[in-house]
């Protein structure tokens, strides 16, 4: 890692808030703060997953973990974690914790999608709401929030998923200028396919993927420096070749890619 751990540690510890800790890219970053020597307060639905990962923690690098096991979907959710007394100990906030669906918009339960606002929007917001003012008093800290490259433009048959990302985008990199003059580092990393259990999860069949091991080495790697990341080498490679290209087109590409990756559902020719 380019940032020693001693160093990683003043600025963004004595702990860290990850969410989305029991799987994926929040699990992997969640072990690399470990591994910096972070003490963990790690929030996620799988109470069990949480707990063993914990325990291991703990155990490999002697740090003092938490588990809150919360649905971020819940209103109030938010609240209670910020509540948590050993919350107050927290100078980096990770908001790994998201999810995905796919489909044709009009086939897909309404309910699934506006729980999807609320754990990738909403809840990225309040627990954002909550952090800032205490690492403005501190004068340092850090902020790691969850876009995509599918959140660069619209995203055929993930078309709530996709604009998920796109506010969490501009919500990111507003806040990285507002707050970098109060010594506040926010970065919006951006991932490509990876793989984890979003996939999954989001009924996408992910093909060329990047690892979350990879993806959060990327993320950390950035932090402070840039913020914005687009972590993983396929990531990279994906958001060179669409980049360029206008957005419309950009769209029928997504389209293209999503329609292959979901194919069989129904309203999907
Ligand atoms: N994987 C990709 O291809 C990819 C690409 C771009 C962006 N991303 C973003 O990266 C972030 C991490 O995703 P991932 O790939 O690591 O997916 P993952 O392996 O499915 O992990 C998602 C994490 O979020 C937690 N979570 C989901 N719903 C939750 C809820 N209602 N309340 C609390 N926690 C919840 C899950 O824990 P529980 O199930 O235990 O609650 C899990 O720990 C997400 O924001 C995702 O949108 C992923």
């Amino acid at each position: 890692m380019s940032h020693p751990a001693e160093a990683f540690l003043r600025l963004y510890g004595p702990a860290a808030l990850v969410t989305g800790a029991s799987n994926g890219i929040g699990r992997a970053i969640a072990s690399a703060l470990a591994s910096y020597g972070l003490d963990l307060v790690m929030v996620a639905r799988n109470e069990t997953a949480l707990g063993e990962l914990a325990d291991d923690l703990a155990a490999r690098h002697g740090i003092a973990v938490t588990v809150i096991a919360a649905d971020l979907s819940a209103p109030g959710a938010a609240g209670a974690i910020l509540g948590h007394p050993s919350v107050d100990r927290v100078g980096l906030l990770v908001a790994a914790a998201g999810f995905g669906s796919a489909g044709r918009f009009d086939t897909l339960p309404l309910a699934d999608e506006l729980a999807m606002v609320d754990v990738n929007c909403r809840a990225v917001v309040a627990l954002a709401h909550g952090m800032a003012p205490r690492l403005v008093a501190r004068g340092q800290g850090g902020m790691i929030i969850f876009a995509s490259l599918v959140g660069w433009q619209g995203a055929p048959f993930a078309a709530t998923y996709a604009a998920t990302k796109a506010f969490v985008q501009s919500f990111g990199e507003a806040l990285h200028r507002e707050l970098r003059p109060a010594g506040v580092d926010v970065l919006v990393a951006a991932p490509g396919p990876v793989a984890t259990g979003f996939g999954n999860r989001a009924g996408m069949a992910l093909t060329m993927t990047d690892t979350a091991d990879i993806v959060a080495a990327d993320i950390l790697r950035a932090l402070g420096k840039r913020g914005q990341v687009t972590p993983g080498r396929v990531g990279r490679l994906l958001t060179m070749a669409l980049w360029p290209l206008p957005r419309t087109l950009r769209v029928g590409i997504m389209g293209r890619i999503m329609k292959g990756m979901v194919q069989g559902k129904a309203g999907i020719p």
